[in-house]
């Protein structure tokens, strides 16, 4: 048996590869950053092209720095930014447009259009999810409905959708050379398409949204073994064995693998997954209902998730369209400069506001404004926002699952912030914890990779590779907590109503 399995991470802002080696320590780790195309307000798109041309590179680095080949690889684990939606001819492999991200807003009068007729919450009970522009069903309709000549060719079944790992799969496996189109349940169920009881594409929904069912990958479980590398040189005859969008990946990293269990990544945006084990739970408080993991043959294992639109993405927006810093780490320092938020109060509402509110006509507002601010009190309110859009999230798991949760794991690049974590702990009054390694999203996708080929021998090897790295207790007087809370509640106010 070789010694390391390799995860892909082809998450929104960069694709890395990251060697692991038994004990789940990180070997070597490779790593590009892709542009973001933002065409018009609203609207944010990938290359698909240089996302796979990273992920081959990101590929090189990793192995070229741990000195290593792949025949010291045993498995290969995908993970990925989810609901980007990629649509490419399967004769050319050629996108016929770029990959409309996530983030993206401009489907919203598709939305509007499917929500006539029995409101956003019209196949909820069937896929877990309201109507809203963050799933991929609506940018697959966008595409054939707007470039021109995919409908024609969807409907002779020539082309295939995907999100980036059912792409980067299909490119790994061979491309127009017999590349494997597959899925795993985590990312179908993100489509809005999936049935989660049955775990298959829903006709029905599939006819009401006008979208061939050839387009779609197959649905396959998040640890088995999908195809063997050949699109690729330095991964030639390497199994990849594991697919979990990057949010339950980094659940499994974090081996939250039973009922009860929850994490909360600090990445572009920030999601709270709660894993709700063998029961489908529709939430009451805005939650979504989603799948956690399926491991081969075993029962899949569903969450309810608070997806947080933008949170580290805010520090990217005070960097890059702001220049207030010049790195995303500078903004701890900058918060620093000052005690407190001096009365502000940013909400980034961005793409709209997703958990608990599902406000598509949101729009951004930094609120509580006197001549007294400066920039490190801006600074500050950026990364409390992020902290609050978590306390609420967390607020409506509590609500859901009627048993608060008693400490709080985090991972994530934003999880370095001590400032952060540290307010992060005082908002919502209880501890905040770190694992070791807390590159949870690719660990995850290495370990339903490594299961599926016995380099791990079950779920017990793996709780046991979790160590607590740092844990920050509440300090701040409860009755500041609630103040401060409070006014973030009347900002949020203010965002609403904002898209006519
Ligand atoms: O649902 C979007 C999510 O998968 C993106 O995660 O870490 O790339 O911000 P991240």
């Amino acid at each position: 048996m070789a010694k390391y399995v390799l995860a892909i991470d082809q998450g929104t802002t960069s694709s890395r590869a990251i060697v692991f080696d038994k004990a789940g320590s990180i070997i070597s780790t490779g790593q590009l950053e892709h542009e973001q195309i933002l065409p018009q307000a609203g609207w944010v798109e990938h290359d698909p092209k240089e996302i796979w041309d990273n992920t081959r590179e990101a590929i090189g680095q990793a192995l070229s720095k741990a000195n290593i080949t792949r025949h010291d690889i045993e498995a290969v684990g995908i993970t990925n930014q989810r609901e980007t939606a990629v649509v490419w001819d399967k004769t050319t492999g050629v996108p016929v447009y770029n990959a409309i991200v996530w983030q993206d807003t401009r489907t919203q009068p598709i939305v509007d259009r499917l929500a006539a007729d029995g409101g956003i919450d019209r196949f909820k009970a069937k896929v877990g999810l309201p109507l809203a522009t963050y799933f991929s069903g609506t940018k697959i309709v966008w595409i054939l409905e707007n470039v021109e000549g995919a409908r024609a060719k969807a409907d002779a079944g020539d082309l295939l959708f995907g999100t980036t790992d059912s792409w980067v799969l299909w490119n790994l496996t061979g491309g127009t050379e017999g590349g494997v189109h597959a899925t795993d349940v985590t990312n179908a169920s993100r489509t809005m398409f999936m049935d989660l009881e049955t775990l298959q594409w829903d006709d029905e929904i599939l006819s009401i949204f006008d979208v061939p069912k050839s387009m779609l990958p197959e649905i396959k479980s998040s640890s088995e073994v999908y195809g063997i590398a050949s699109g690729h040189s330095l991964l030639r005859e390497v199994p990849i064995a594991g697919i979990l969008g990057d949010q339950q990946a980094a659940t499994f990293g974090q081996a939250a693998f039973d009922q009860g269990e929850a994490k909360n990544t600090y990445g572009t945006g920030n999601f709270l997954i709660f894993n709700t084990g063998l029961d489908i739970i529709h939430s009451k408080n805005g939650l979504l209902t989603t799948v956690g993991y399926k491991l081969g043959d075993a029962p899949v294992h569903y969450a309810l998730e608070g997806s947080i639109a933008v949170t580290g993405s805010l520090v990217q927006w005070m960097r890059d369209q702001l220049g207030i810093i010049k790195n995303a780490s500078e903004i701890e320092d900058l918060a620093k400069t000052v005690t407190d938020n001096g009365g502000a109060y940013f909400v980034p509402a961005f793409s709209g506001l997703f958990a608990p509110y599902w406000r598509s006509d949101a729009r951004g507002a930094l609120v509580g404004l006197t001549r007294y601010v400066n920039k490190g009190h801006i600074a500050r309110a950026a990364l409390e926002a992020i902290a609050y859009q978590t306390r609420e999230v967390l607020d409506a798991v509590n609500a859901d699952s009627g048993v608060p949760l008693t400490e709080l794991k985090v991972d994530g690049g934003a999880t370095a912030n001590d400032l952060l974590m540290q307010f992060q702990a005082d908002i919502i009054g209880v501890p905040v914890v770190r694992p070791v390694v807390a590159e949870t999203t690719a660990l995850g996708a290495a370990y339903a990779a490594g299961l599926a080929v016995g380099f791990w021998s079950g779920l017990d090897d793996l709780r046991s590779n979790w160590q607590e790295d740092s844990r920050w207790e509440p300090a701040m007087d409860p009755e500041e907590a609630a103040r401060l809370l409070r006014n973030w509640k009347k900002a949020v106010t203010k965002t609403l109503d904002w898209v006519d």
